[in-house]
C-alpha cells in the first residue's frame, strides 16, 4: 500500500494552492479502478474522486504554473486517462499513476487537500453561512460592530462579513464623522464598485435631483441599480448627519418575503421568478436599461436575488393576460413588503454605517421635512467576490480548511 520513501514527499505534495488544507482524518482504505479511487477515512466517511477530475486537478510543475499556481494542463490535448495504479504513500497522501494513451503521469494528492474537496464537506462548509431569513425580530438580534475592532482586528472583520453573508445586513458603530469615510470601511475588503453615480453618492436634498434619492421623498423598499445587468452586491450607507423630522430608514429581508410568498400563492411566485420586467435610469446623460426576473433561484429554487425598484421600473409591455397576471403579483409582493412584520426599521445615527446585501435585503426610507434640520448620507458599493476572499483569507492566516 505505501508508496516509496521520496525524502521530496515528506512534507506532503504540493497542491498549488494558497488555502491550508488541514485535516484530523488519515486515509485508511483505498481502493481503485481505471475510472477512479476511492478513499475511507479514519472518521468512517469514503470519498470518491473520479479519474478525469484527479488528472484535470493535478498540482505538479507539468500541470500547473510553478509560481503563478495556475491549471497549464489542458485536457482536451490528452488521451481520456484511466487509473492503472494508486497507493498511499508513507506521509499519508495519495499517489495516482494514469495512463493516457500512449504516456503515463504520476499525481500526488496531499490528503488535507482530498478532503477538503470531498464533496460532501464541500457541501456541509458551504452551509457555515447559509442565509437565516428574518422579519422584524431581526432589531434585537442585529449585528452591531464597533468600527476601529472592524478596521484592526481580523475577528472584527470576520464578524461582520459572518453577519453579512447570514443576515444580508451589519452596522457599523463608531465610524469617525468624516466625509469620505465609508471609502476606508469599503477598502477594508476591497475596492470600490463605482457606478454612473461614481464612487460614492450622497444622500442628500437637492433642488434639481436627478433621482428619487435625492429629495426628501419617502422611498419605497428597493434594491438599488435594479436598471442593471449586475447590481451591485453589496451597499455601504453611512450617516454623517441627521437631525431632520422623519428620514427613518427601512429594511426587509427579501429573501423572507419571496419564501412566504411561494408557501402562500406559488403561481405568483412562479410568475415573478420567470417573467422579466424592465428597469432603466435616464437623465441627461445616460439611458441604462435591462429586463430581468423581480425573483431569481437557481436550478434547485433557491434563492439567488430579489430585483425590484419601483421608480427604476420600465414601461414594460406584457400581452394582457400576462400583464394582468404581472400587476396582481408584483403587488402581492409589494403589500407584503409594506407589511411591518417583515421591517426594520432604524434610525440611522451619525457615525453608524449599515452595510446590506442589494441582493436580498431591500431599502428605503420615510419622508422626512427637509427644512426641518440636517440629513447627509453617504453610499457606495463593494462586490461580493471581495467579501468571500477576505473570509478566505482570514482562514487562510488561521490555517483553517481552504
Ligand atoms: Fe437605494
Amino acid at each position: 500500500m505505501l508508496a516509496s520513501d521520496d525524502p521530496a514527499l515528506t512534507s506532503g505534495p504540493a497542491m498549488a494552492d494558497f488555502a491550508p488544507h488541514v485535516t484530523p482524518y488519515s486515509i485508511v482504505s483505498l481502493q481503485f479502478d481505471p475510472k477512479g479511487v476511492t478513499l475511507g477515512w479514519s472518521d468512517g466517511r469514503s470519498s470518491r474522486f473520479h479519474v478525469l477530475w484527479l488528472r484535470d486537478n493535478c498540482a505538479c510543475s507539468q500541470c500547473r504554473h510553478p509560481i503563478a499556481l495556475e491549471r497549464t494542463y489542458i485536457f482536451i490535448d490528452h488521451a481520456a486517462p484511466v487509473v492503472t495504479s494508486a497507493e498511499v504513500d508513507s506521509r499519508g497522501d495519495l499517489e495516482v499513476r494514469f495512463q493516457q494513451g500512449p504516456d503515463s503521469h504520476v499525481s500526488r494528492f496531499s490528503h488535507g487537500w482530498l478532503r477538503t474537496h470531498d464533496l460532501a464537506e464541500s457541501l456541509a462548509r458551504a452551509g457555515d453561512f447559509t442565509p437565516q431569513p428574518w422579519d422584524n425580530q431581526i432589531a434585537k438580534r442585529l449585528r452591531r460592530i464597533d468600527y476601529s475592532h472592524y478596521m484592526a482586528d481580523p475577528e472584527g472583520v470576520r464578524a461582520w462579513v459572518a453577519a453579512l453573508k447570514v443576515h444580508g445586513v451589519v452596522l457599523l458603530e463608531g465610524v469617525p464623522q468624516v466625509s469620505r469615510q465609508l471609502l476606508e470601511a469599503a477598502k477594508r475588503i476591497g475596492p470600490v464598485r463605482p457606478s454612473n453615480f461614481g464612487e460614492y453618492y450622497d444622500v442628500v436634498s437637492m433642488p434639481k435631483p436627478n433621482a428619487s434619492a435625492y429629495t426628501s421623498m419617502g422611498l419605497e423598499l428597493h434594491t438599488d441599480l435594479a436598471n442593471w445587468r449586475y447590481p451591485p452586491d453589496i451597499q455601504l450607507l453611512f450617516c454623517l448627519k441627521s437631525n431632520v423630522e422623519g428620514g427613518d430608514s427601512v429594511f426587509a429581508d427579501g429573501f423572507r418575503v419571496a419564501e412566504d410568498l411561494r408557501d402562500t400563492d406559488r403561481e405568483a411566485f412562479d410568475l415573478l421568478a420567470t417573467q422579466p420586467v424592465e428597469y432603466r435610469f435616464h437623465d441627461a446623460s445616460c439611458d441604462i436599461r435591462t429586463s430581468a426576473t423581480l425573483i431569481e433561484t437557481d436550478r434547485g429554487g433557491n434563492l439567488q436575488r430579489i430585483r425590484f425598484n419601483n421608480w427604476l421600473r420600465g414601461a414594460t409591455v406584457f400581452p394582457e393576460p400576462v400583464l394582468e397576471q404581472m400587476y396582481a403579483a408584483i403587488g402581492k409582493l409589494w403589500r407584503m413588503l409594506r407589511d411591518p412584520k417583515y421591517q426594520l426599521h432604524l434610525r440611522l445615527r451619525p457615525g453608524e454605517l449599515i452595510a446590506y446585501d442589494n441582493h436580498r435585503v431591500l431599502h428605503g426610507r420615510a419622508p422626512f421635512e427637509a427644512a426641518s434640520g440636517e440629513r447627509h448620507l453617504q453610499g457606495c458599493y463593494i462586490n461580493r467576490e471581495d467579501v468571500d476572499s477576505v473570509l478566505r483569507m482570514l482562514d487562510r492566516s488561521a490555517g483553517a480548511p481552504g
